[in-house]
């Protein structure tokens, strides 16, 4: 066994010092992690916390979560935005309640699960050595270790995952990348000893304007039909139509009501 890069070694010995005590990571339960993935895919960690947890407390398990209605479930996903991600939840795990989890090569057949996500379940519930690449991984990984991941050392993909998120968010940074400021990876780190950190990494996808997106419109829509039961389908008849279909909101009799 070759010894582990000093750049794997350094950066799990910041993570058992440093790493963030976060809710979904005293669990190693598939499940749990997959909501949490689901969450994490395009919302901030601090507003996730407090969500999974009550997500969690209310449905502990695929059976009780494919108990609840689609509704039920749309209300409590309300505020993390993308509400097709609680339907594919909700529809994924009435297909585990059925049927079990399938192998773990073929996670990205259930619905809402994408390579990134699979691979996250299979590292951080599975503990297997395989690296879950979201924008900030893909950033740290292009930077620091340009020539590919030098490999994990044995017992520790769970670390390794979990430690390259917290260093993509608190020190390697998209904008304003922390190096000299107590990067505990900077020595060795290609990117930053080229005085340009930013040249190589991965194209970043621009999200699109919030304020008057149809994305601002929907969501609006939805979180007054959760608190009326019903509103009229011309108020905003784009947005109340692409709802409906998505499978987020039903129309009856010219109004837009919730799914049940
Ligand atoms: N972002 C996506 N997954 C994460 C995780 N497991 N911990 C912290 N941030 C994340």
């Amino acid at each position: 066994m070759a010894a582990p890069s000093s750049g794997v070694t350094a950066l799990l010995a910041w993570f058992a010092q440093e790493g963030e005590d976060l809710p979904w990571r005293r669990t190693r339960d598939r499940y749990s992690i997959l909501v949490a993935e689901t969450m994490l895919q395009a919302t901030q960690v601090a507003r996730v916390a407090p969500r999974y947890e009550r997500w969690i407390a209310r449905w502990p398990t695929v059976e009780t979560l494919s108990g609840a209605s689609l509704g039920d479930a749309l209300a409590e996903w309300h505020g993390l935005g993308y509400p097709r991600r609680a339907r594919n939840l909700h529809t994924t795990a009435g297909v585990i309640a059925e049927s079990g989890w399938p192998p773990s090569g073929d996670l990205t057949a259930l619905p809402g699960v994408g390579p990134y996500t699979a691979a996250a379940i299979r590292c951080f519930a599975d503990g297997e050595a395989l690296l879950p690449v979201d924008t900030n991984v893909a950033r740290v990984l292009a930077r620091r270790f340009p020539a590919g991941w030098p490999g994990t050392p044995p017992g520790e993909g769970w670390a390794v995952g979990q430690a390259l998120m917290d260093l993509g968010r608190r020190y390697c940074k998209a904008r304003s990348p922390r190096c000299d400021d107590g990067c505990p990876i900077r020595q060795g780190c290609p990117a930053a000893d080229s005085g340009d950190v930013s040249a190589n990494d991965p194209p970043r996808r621009r999200q699109g304007r919030y304020e008057g997106s149809l994305r601002q419109r929907r969501g609006r829509l939805l979180g007054e039909l959760a608190a009326s039961g019903s509103i009229s389908m011309g108020q905003d008849r784009e947005a109340a139509s692409s709802l409906v279909a998505d499978g987020l909101a039903l129309e009856r009799d010219g109004a837009l009501v919730p799914v049940e």
